[in-house]
């Protein structure tokens, strides 16, 4: 005798209880990198127009958004500095000069919050008076030059008490030129996130007014990977490999869920992705119009992010997500 058992895979989600029982990924805090942006002077907090509930902030007030931000669970952050124009020029020299406002402000977020992962960026893009990630030579983006500033950046972060610095620049052979400045300097335990599949995303659109960095000239197509490609993320996660990164990251993170499943699949690193500003300024437009449900559509990217293979997010909903979840 035979007989067919009907599949009924709506049974697994009659109830709540069920459905929780046999949900295969779960959000954390744990999993989230809050990116905040630094402004120099005392007293500010000001809203980026096109990220609407993200802020600049000085150091005294960052100090106090932290406490808030702590006690909410969050347990790391991605500080990145606004830089006024006068302080850019074309080699950058501000990342490494001893004493900013910047490096003072990491110095004291350590002291202040000793537990707390602070990451930092490393990239000339915020100093540089031509607006781009490396060192500009007549009217090109040169590599080899761009990695000795890189080093001193990368050095002064580590120094100031950076405990994850993540290059951004995408010059080639960074993550490995960074990792033999810090040991050679003693700074063995500091590590490396690297933006491996950094692709020319118009959705860096929002950061790039939070800090004014939008490139003067050009685009960053010759060192940011082309968004059609797949198969040179592998290129660039096996060097970052073999070049010591702690961390591979794809960025941005929503209209690359293939690349975070593929380094998932294919590396034994933690994969991160950033979910970037622009990601974060479509939700919350839309829930400004009435036109989406915020919380949900936040934590259904957040959610997708994490079911595509990364298991650290960088987030400007991290608050948000905490909030939500206390
Ligand atoms: C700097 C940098 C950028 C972002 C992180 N680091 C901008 C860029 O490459 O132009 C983007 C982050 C975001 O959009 O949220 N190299």
């Amino acid at each position: 005798m035979s007989f067919s058992i009907p599949r009924r895979p709506r049974r697994n989600r009659q109830s709540a209880a069920i459905r929780d029982l046999v949900q295969e990924t779960n959000v954390s805090v744990n999993d989230l990198i809050f990116p905040m942006f630094l402004v120099d002077g005392s007293g500010v907090k000001s809203e980026v127009k096109s990220m609407p509930g993200i802020y600049r902030f000085s150091t005294d007030t960052l100090l106090e958004e932290l406490r808030e931000l702590t006690d909410l669970g969050i347990k790391a952050i991605d500080l990145f500095p606004n830089y006024d124009e006068s302080k850019k020029d074309r080699l950058a020299t501000e990342s490494y000069r001893q004493d900013t406002f910047y490096l003072k402000a990491l110095r004291a977020v350590k002291e202040n919050f000793p537990d707390l992962a602070l990451m930092t960026d490393v990239a000339m893009d915020p100093y540089s008076s031509d607006g781009h990630d490396g060192l500009v030579e007549n009217g090109q983006i040169v590599n080899d030059a761009t990695l000795e500033i890189l080093g001193k950046m990368a050095l002064a972060q580590a120094q100031a008490g950076a405990d994850i610095l993540g290059p951004s620049d995408m010059m080639d052979g960074r993550v490995g030129y960074i990792r033999q400045v810090l040991d050679a300097e003693g700074f063995t335990n500091v590590s490396i996130m690297s933006y491996t599949a950094k692709y020319a995303s118009a959705f860096y659109g929002p950061f790039r007014d939070a800090l004014d960095s939008a490139p003067r000239f050009g685009d960053k197509k010759t060192y940011q990977m082309n968004p059609a490609n797949r198969r040179e993320a592998l290129i660039e996660a096996d060097l970052d490999t073999s070049e010591g990164a702690d961390f591979l990251m794809v960025k941005p993170a929503l209209a690359y869920l293939d690349i975070i499943r593929e380094l998932n699949n294919n590396f034994d690193l933690p994969i991160a992705a950033y979910n970037v500003s622009g990601e974060y300024a479509m939700v919350k437009a839309a829930a400004q119009n009435g036109w989406l449900d915020g919380d949900r559509a936040m934590l259904e990217m957040l959610l997708s992010i994490k079911r595509a293979g990364a298991k650290v997010i960088l987030t400007y909903f991290a608050k948000e997500f905490a909030q939500l979840k206390a």
